[in-house]
């Protein structure tokens, strides 16, 4: 079923009838990512923009490949190399493209509320691929379909998920969080306090600081990655020190009950958050999470596009 929304800004937006529908959409997506010829004709005629102006590996390339799998034609924009570069400002760029007739714009941009901000003056549908500290929905979508395909169900009830690491900074915490609390699970955000959000008032979780006593009863680690971009050392005095204290090593790994998922958005640091056997290892479902991100943003795509009509 598509969404009667014009823009997917973040998770907070979403029904649960939403989320499940969009997660319904994304596994008959997944069938088409199995096929010799992976291409359907759902969105000909239709235009992406992928407007980023921050660095990005795994969402730009699975919003190209979504719409073109979907036989959407797919611009890419990056900020280096345009107009942005002589100073012309997000929303100038933004009305010069849509004089160009796309269908949705998909934003990527480091000032939290910079997809808000275009939704409101943009005609078409606009997609948040990441602001700032604020909301990644497309991430918390790709790992809620990761989770669900893992567990063979979609009911997520008493499933413990800890968050660990940088959660003030995170945009994918505060989807992840939303996200998986609506559909039921049990949410633990964990780091040092000074990485940790000042209140939790409106998270829909609890906050622990010493990870060594909340690991045995996690079914989900989420590891964050230490963003050294946007932390001082008045925060994180030593990277060394976080590996020792919230790092995913194979000793902590090896405490982990038999069945727990390890995740993590990528991109990595290995030896930081994670170890490298950790990462590569049977607990983790991180590439998994990467082959769902195309699933999932064709899956959106379509919610926002599609006639309501079949998939395929
Ligand atoms: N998880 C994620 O947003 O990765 P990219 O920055 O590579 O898109």
């Amino acid at each position: 079923m598509s969404w009667k929304r014009k823009d997917l800004l973040g998770m907070r937006d979403l029904e649960a009838s939403e989320i499940t529908d969009v997660l319904d959409t994304a596994v008959s997506m997944k069938e088409i990512a199995s096929r010799e010829i992976k291409k359907v004709p759902t969105l000909r005629g239709k235009t992406v923009v992928n407007l980023f102006y921050e660095s990005s590996t795994r969402t730009r390339t699975s919003f190209e490949i979504a719409g073109k799998w979907l036989s959407a034609d797919v611009i890419n924009f990056s900020a280096s190399g345009s107009s942005a570069d002589k100073g012309e400002s997000l929303l100038d760029t933004a009305r010069n493209i849509e004089a160009m007739s796309p269908d949705v714009v998909v934003v990527r941009h480091k000032a939290s509320g910079a997809p808000a901000l275009l939704a409101r003056h943009l005609r078409c549908g606009v997609v948040n691929a990441g602001d700032g500290a604020h909301e990644h929905p497309t991430q918390a979508l790709l790992d809620l379909l990761t989770l669900r395909r893992r567990l063979g169900s979609d009911s997520f009830r008493g499933l413990r998920v800890g968050i660990v690491g940088d959660v003030r900074h995170s945009r994918v915490a505060r989807s992840g969080v939303k996200a998986f609390s609506a559909v039921g699970a049990d949410v633990t955000v964990v780091g040092p306090p000074t990485l940790l959000p000042e209140s939790l008032e409106g998270w829909p979780a609890r906050a622990a600081t010493d990870l060594d006593d909340v690991l045995p009863e996690l079914d989900v680690v989420y590891l964050l990655r230490i963003q050294r971009e946007r932390l001082g050392s008045a925060l994180l005095p030593s990277l060394r020190e976080y590996t020792s204290r919230y790092g995913l090593t194979a000793a902590r790994a090896a405490r982990l009950k038999p069945d727990t998922v390890v995740m993590h958005p990528g991109p990595m640091n290995r030896g930081v958050e994670i170890a490298a056997e950790v990462a590569d290892g049977p607990a983790s479902i991180i590439t998994e999470q990467v082959a769902n991100g195309v699933a999932v943003r064709m899956a959106v795509l379509w919610s926002l596009l599609g006639s309501g009509g079949p998939v395929a």
